[in-house]
């Protein structure tokens, strides 16, 4: 009898930890950073999307900052204080507030990484803070490197957390298809899954941390 109850005591708890698993599935916002009319990042960006669906770890949203289409940075109060007086910037703060992770997808201008995603980024601070965030650059045969290296100490400034695994595809203009997608790549799957889970191992634990001090 008692074998037979703590079988299903068992069995219970399975199921409840998966349930818990899809109510608290995190929500991951693959934001598509450059602007541009007939820009190319968004077969980049449709194809880590791709993956993360796959991935099944995470909801996942898209996140199109020429949508989303802010002007430069008009709020007054620094956003730490989080007093907003635009209705674009409280709509912006509602979006990534509902966030549990990033992944940007984000081309090189310059040696850098475009206007658009910094003031994107300037705009908010809580919003941001404590979550993690994988980048995945494009370029030409520096794969958009100094874009993310530029990028980092940003993020940082942010308390955001970057992941390692990152995927920076190199000469990716030769990559896309005649339909606009970038062209499968087994390896660079793979590169997206790796840089996926490590992105959800932390989500996992920031989560909680965010609640509690929040
Ligand atoms: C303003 C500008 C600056 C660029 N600077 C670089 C660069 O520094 N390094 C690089 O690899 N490619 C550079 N490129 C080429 C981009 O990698 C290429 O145009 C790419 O398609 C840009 O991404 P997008 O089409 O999504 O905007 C630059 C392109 C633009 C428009």
């Amino acid at each position: 009898m008692a074998g037979k109850l703590s079988i299903a005591t068992s069995e219970f708890n399975q199921l409840m930890s998966k349930e818990e698993e899809a109510v608290t599935q995190p929500i991951l916002q693959v934001i598509l950073a450059s602007t541009r009319p007939d820009r190319r990042g968004g077969a980049v960006a449709n194809w880590i999307q791709r993956v993360a669906k796959e991935h099944a770890g995470f909801g996942v949203e898209e996140v199109d900052l020429a949508q989303v289409a802010l002007p430069l940075l008009d709020e007054p109060f620094h956003p730490r204080l989080q007093q907003y007086t635009k209705g674009h910037t409280k709509e912006w703060s509602a979006t990534v507030d509902r966030a549990d992770a990033f992944v940007i997808v984000l081309p090189e201008y310059n040696h850098s990484f475009p206007a658009a995603l910094k003031n994107a980024l300037d705009y908010l601070f809580v919003e941001w803070a404590d979550k993690p965030v994988g980048l995945v650059s494009y370029g030409g045969i520096s794969a958009g490197l100094r874009s993310v290296a530029a990028l980092k100490p940003v993020l940082a400034a942010l308390r955001m957390i970057p992941v390692l695994e990152g995927v920076s595809i190199s000469n990716f203009g030769e990559l896309i298809t005649e339909d606009g997608e970038l062209r499968d790549d087994a390896g660079r799957d793979a590169a997206g899954i790796l840089m996926l889970d490590e992105i959800a191992r932390l989500a996992k634990v920031l989560m909680p941390l965010r609640t509690r001090f929040a």
